[in-house]
C-alpha cells in the first residue's frame, strides 16, 4: 500500500482533501501535515513513498520542505501542489519537486500521476538505485551543445526554432524540458512529448529564466565519464535511433503527433545509461567489464551487477519525472518489446526496430546488444511483412555499415 503526505497550512484545504481523497483510503495510506516542521515530524516516525506539498506556507514554506526531504528521504517522490498565484514561489522549486500537481486537487488526477510515477518501481529491485534517481534533478548535457543554448539564448536575435532544434538534439535537455512543460505548473493540461513543441509552448523569456536564471539544465563532466563510456557516440547513437524512430513511423504512414512521440522515445530510449554512467560510475565501470570479460549483453551484465537494466533505471526516472506514457513504454521496453502490453505500432516498434538498424549502419555506438528484431514480437502486432519497408526508410541504399549518414 502506498503511503502520501499531504502539507497544507489551511485547515479548509487539508479535510478538502481528506474527504476528496476518502475513496482512495483503500489503496493509499493518507496523513496530512498542516505545516512544514509537522511533516518532518511525522516523517520521522514513518516512511512515506510521496509527499505533496503546498509552497506558501508561514514558517517554513514548501521549498524550504521539500529541500529538507530531498536531503533527509531521497527516495521519497516529491509532488508539489501549485496555484496560478504561486508561480513565483513555484519557479524556485523547479529542481526540487518531481512533479507540480494543479489546484484544486483532482484525485484522478492525482491518482494517474502517482501510478505512472511508481508503475516501474517494483521492477527495481536496488534500493540504491532509486535513491539515487529520486535524487536526480538534471540528466546532464553535452557540453558544446549546452554552451550552444546558452549562446543562443543570450543573443539579441535569439529565435524559437533555434532553441528548440538545440533542445531536442540532447538527451538531458530533452527529458528535462519535457518534465516541466508535462507539469501543472504551466498549465497546457496536454501530453506534450515533442522538445521543440515544448519550447514554442513556454515561450523564449521562460525557457531564458528557467536556464539562466534557476539553472535547469547541467553539463556533463565528460573527462570522468569518457574513460569508460564514450558520451558522444552515447548522443550519436541516441540521435540516429531518434531520427531512424521518425523514419519508422513515417514508413507506417502514421500521425504527426507518433511521429514525433517517436523521435523523443528514440532520443530518450538510453536516458538510463546516460544516468548510470554519470551517476554510478565504479558500479557501472564494472558493468562494462563484465560485459566484455564474459562476452554477455550489456543488458544481462546490468542485471547481473546492478540488479536491474538501464532501460528500466531510465524509464523509472522519466515516470516520477511525469513524461507521457507512450515515451516510458518506449524507453523501459525497447531491448524486449515482447514484455509490453501494447499491441499495435507505437514508438516502441519504432524505437526498438531503430535500435537494431542503427546498430547495422553504425556499428555498436551505443548498447545494442540484441542485434536482432523481436519477430515474434512485430508478428504479435501483424506488421512483420513491413519490416524491409522500415530498414529501406532508415537504410536507403540497402547496403549495411553506414550508407545513411
Ligand atoms: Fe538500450
Ligand atoms: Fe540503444
Amino acid at each position: 500500500m502506498k503511503k502520501i503526505l499531504f502539507v497544507d497550512d489551511e485547515p479548509n484545504i487539508l479535510e478538502g482533501l481528506e474527504r476528496m481523497l476518502f475513496p482512495l483510503q483503500r489503496e493509499w495510506r493518507i496523513a496530512f501535515a498542516g505545516s512544514g516542521q509537522e511533516a518532518l515530524d511525522i516523517m520521522k516516525e514513518q516512511a512515506f513513498d510521496v509527499i505533496v506539498s503546498d509552497m506558501r506556507m508561514p514558517g517554513m514554506d514548501g521549498a524550504a520542505l521539500l529541500t529538507e526531504v530531498k536531503e533527509r528521504y531521497p527516495d521519497t517522490v516529491r509532488f508539489v501542489l501549485s496555484g496560478q498565484s504561486d508561480r513565483e514561489t513555484t519557479f524556485r522549486s523547479v529542481g526540487l519537486a518531481h512533479q507540480f500537481i494543479a489546484k484544486p486537487c483532482n484525485p484522478k488526477a492525482l491518482k494517474a500521476n502517482v501510478d505512472s510515477a511508481f508503475a516501474l518501481r517494483e521492477l527495481l529491485g536496488n534500493e540504491n538505485l532509486k535513491r539515487m534517481i529520486s535524487q536526480a534533478d538534471t540528466l546532464p548535457a553535452l557540453p558544446k551543445t549546452y554552451t550552444a543554448l546558452i549562446d543562443e539564448l543570450q543573443s539579441e536575435d535569439a529565435s524559437v526554432s533555434t532553441v528548440g532544434e538545440i533542445v531536442e538534439s540532447d538527451i538531458g535537455m530533452t527529458a528535462k524540458i519535457l518534465q516541466l512543460v508535462n507539469s501543472a505548473f504551466f498549465g497546457f493540461g496536454q501530453d506534450v512529448a515533442s522538445a521543440t513543441q515544448a519550447v514554442s509552448l513556454l515561450g523564449l523569456d521562460t525557457v531564458k529564466a528557467l536556464v539562466l536564471m534557476v539553472g535547469v539544465f547541467s553539463q556533463a563532466d565528460s573527462k570522468k565519464v569518457s574513460e569508460m563510456l564514450s558520451l558522444n557516440a552515447l548522443w550519436r547513437h541516441s540521435m540516429t535511433v531518434g531520427q531512424y524512430s521518425q523514419k519508422i513511423s513515417r514508413a507506417e504512414k502514421a500521425g504527426k503527433d507518433l511521429i514525433g512521440d517517436a523521435y523523443t522515445a528514440g532520443v530518450l530510449h538510453d536516458a538510463g545509461q546516460l544516468l548510470l554512467a554519470v551517476n554510478f560510475i565504479d558500479d557501472y565501470r564494472r558493468v562494462l567489464d563484465f560485459a566484455s570479460v564474459s562476452s554477455v549483453p550489456l543488458v544481462d551484465a546490468e542485471r547481473e551487477v546492478l540488479g536491474c537494466t538501464h532501460a528500466e533505471v531510465g524509464a523509472y526516472l522519466l515516470g516520477i519525472w511525469g513524461l507521457p506514457d507512450s515515451i516510458i513504454q518506449a524507453v523501459a521496453f525497447h531491448h524486449c518489446p515482447n514484455l509490453c502490453p501494447a499491441v499495435s505500432f507505437g514508438p516502441l516498434t519504432a524505437v526498438h526496430a531503430a535500435e537494431i538498424f542503427a546498430h547495422d549502419a553504425h556499428g555498436p555506438d551505443g548498447d545494442c546488444s540484441t542485434p536482432q528484431i523481436d519477430l515474434e514480437y512485430v508478428d504479435s502486432l501483424g506488421l512483420a511483412d513491413r519490416v524491409d519497408a522500415w530498414r529501406d526508410a532508415c537504410l536507403p541504399c540497402g547496403q549495411e555499415g553506414g550508407c545513411d549518414q
